[in-house]
């Protein structure tokens, strides 16, 4: 059960995606999610240098023998990325699964992918963006409803809506998600037209994610409720757990605070401050909604094989078996 498009195409078990997440989807935790039987997905823009994110890309090939993809990058970062230096390693390593997220798609970059015989996955939040991109050659695309953690963008379309519109759309298979957590949301949103699912939020609670174990206590604790948008005002809307930082973030943009203020605070790179000290209040973090419908830490198997054992029950179900 649960074969489709997305499992042949990408050679993986579960039509399961773990979404790319930035410091947490290292070499061990991308291997992770790929030897579950989903999709891990390397995020290349946590390495500084070309030498650093080919040792990165040996790590996960030593790691796992299953299909996983390298992110790139296209939001700005505080550290400009000249991502063809990522794509040279990509064909260099022979990594045969591409993702872009962020803002516009890349015409230079897409042609490379293509040349090379990768499959390109692009990643947005509204149907103009995925006509764009199927338009120019994404082989598969992702579309994240607003109830996602990290870039939410300007659209505010919930998964519920978001799914069905752009599969009915567009072309291509298509990967759903945005606050799917569990089995329920899984089948949902293959039910919405999607043929495999995104899941980034409920990743963070499982015993292999590389966070402090007081963030994984936290987020456990945390409800549908404790989410936050931020950084509207600087055209780079986020979803986030609704700490102190997140908060601090709020005020300094209502009280329509400069660029360089509200940067200082949201810098991706002091993620890590909480990630490796647990240091609840002294960053921002991504969290979807979803958060509030996790309330175990699994390991990252133990997650996939009970979303497709209860998924199977409850089409059962469904079909008055
Ligand atoms: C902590 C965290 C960090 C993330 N970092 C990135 C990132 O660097 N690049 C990206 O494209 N998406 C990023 N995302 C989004 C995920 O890849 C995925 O699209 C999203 O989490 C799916 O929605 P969900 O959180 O409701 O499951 C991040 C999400 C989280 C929770």
């Amino acid at each position: 059960m649960f074969q489709t498009k997305i499992t042949e195409m990408l050679g993986i078990k579960y039509p399961i995606i773990g979404g790319t997440m930035m410091w947490i989807m290292t070499p061990e935790f991308t291997a992770a999610v790929s030897n579950a039987g989903g999709l891990g997905i390397l995020a290349s823009a946590m390495y500084e240098s070309r030498e650093a994110f080919a040792e990165a890309v040996d790590r996960v090939l030593n790691l796992t023998d299953k299909p996983f993809a390298v992110n790139i990058n296209l939001f700005p970062m505080m550290r400009p990325i000249d991502n063809n230096e990522y794509v040279d390693v990509l064909i260099e390593k022979g990594v045969k699964i591409v993702e872009t997220s962020g803002h516009s798609a890349p015409a230079d970059l897409c042609v490379r992918f293509k040349e090379a015989g990768m499959i390109w996955i692009h990643k947005c939040v509204g149907v103009r963006y995925a006509l764009k991109v199927q338009d120019m050659g994404a082989d598969i695309i992702t579309v994240v409803g607003y109830e996602n953690g990290g870039a939410t963008g300007k659209l505010d379309i919930g998964t519920l809506v978001l799914v069905p519109r752009v599969a009915e759309t567009v072309k291509v298979p298509l990967i759903g998600g945005g606050g799917v957590s569990d089995a329920r949301g899984f089948l949902a949103v293959l039910a919405l037209g999607a043929q495999g699912v995104i899941i980034g939020t409920r990743l963070l609670g499982t015993r292999e994610a590389p966070i402090h174990e007081n963030l994984k206590k936290a987020l456990l604790q945390a409800s549908e409720l404790d989410t936050m948008l931020i950084m509207r005002s600087i055209g780079a809307t986020h979803r986030v757990w609704a700490n102190a930082m997140a908060n601090k973030c709020a005020e300094l943009e209502a009280a329509r605070a400069g660029l360089p203020e509200i940067l200082e605070i949201v810098a991706g790179d002091k993620a890590r401050m909480m990630y490796d000290k647990g240091d609840l209040d002294m960053v921002i973090i991504s969290c979807g909604q979803g958060v509030g419908l996790a309330h175990d830490i699994p390991t990252v198997k133990e997650l996939f094989d009970s979303i497709i054992v209860q998924a199977t029950e409850i089409a059962k179900r469904l079909a008055g078996n």
